[in-house]
């Protein structure tokens, strides 16, 4: 997969791309990232990139010759896709990454100041997207997240294969908590039956709390689940040591 990111800083991007699993996967050529300055494509003697928006209001908007121009000039082979970041775009998520791990090139054009002239996004790109309900300094951020999501998707970029596979066809919920050692930590233990070596109560106990904390933190991923009668069985139990967890850890004498 080739990513090629049009930024005004690409400074930005030198320590994320060379560190962890996206730094290797750049190392072993499954990926390679190309960040290209959009100053460097701006024509007039102050290299403007910004200018005040028609109309008038706050701020400045992002001019579209410098960002059309790096596109001619970076080319057209292989065919891209090419996504404007910001905050206006349809949002991103594992679907996405999966459906974008699977193109030859992406082209990915980081927004700056109050946004970008609308051209740019009508004419010159196939699709606006954003990473959230929130509001970004600029799309580099953005385009971070986006790398990140979809490089790991790319066959031979984690080191298991098969979690990422798996991924896709697991339903939408959150995971259950998970441990490590030590069994006791400040006075704060390893929930018994993960030691128990019963496998089938442990699949149990992590299905509940799996369904548990999807209610709690994710009501609209909740909404959308079946439950089987066994899935409630397990909710079930994963209340119930929730409550006495609650009871026991509330100080003596407290309600
Ligand atoms: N630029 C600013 N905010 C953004 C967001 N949430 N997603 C993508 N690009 C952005």
């Amino acid at each position: 997969m080739i990513f090629d990111i049009l930024s005004l800083f690409p400074g930005m991007f030198v320590s994320p791309l060379s560190d962890s699993i996206l730094g290797k996967a750049v190392e072993r050529g499954l990926i390679s990232v190309r960040v290209h300055n959009i100053r460097s494509y701006a024509r007039d003697k102050h290299q403007m990139t910004d200018d005040r928006p028609f109309g008038g209001g706050e701020g400045m908007v992002m001019k579209p010759e410098p960002i059309v121009s790096a596109l001619r000039a970076i080319g057209p082979e292989p065919r891209p896709r090419i996504i404007l970041l910001s905050p206006q775009g349809k949002l991103f998520d594992q679907r996405a990454a999966r459906r974008l791990s699977g193109l030859p090139r992406l082209i990915l054009i980081c927004g700056r100041y109050e946004g970008v002239d609308e051209r740019v996004a009508r004419h010159f790109v196939d699709e606006e997207i954003s990473i959230g309900d929130y509001v970004l300094t600029g799309g580099e951020l953005a385009a971070m997240v986006m790398v990140d999501a979809i490089t790991r998707l790319i066959p031979g970029v984690l080191g298991n294969d098969l979690s990422a596979e798996a991924e896709s066809f697991v339903e939408p919920i959150l995971e259950y908590p998970q441990y490590t050692r030590p069994q006791e930590f400040q006075g704060y233990k390893v929930p018994e039956i993960l030691l128990s070596g019963h496998h089938a109560a442990i699949q149990k106990w992590r299905r509940g709390y799996a369904l548990l904390r999807t209610r709690q933190r994710r009501p609209d991923l909740f909404a959308r689940l079946e439950l089987t009668a066994v899935d409630r069985e397990c909710l079930g139990l994963a209340e119930e040591e929730e409550a006495g967890a609650v009871r026991r850890s509330k100080p003596e004498g407290a309600g």
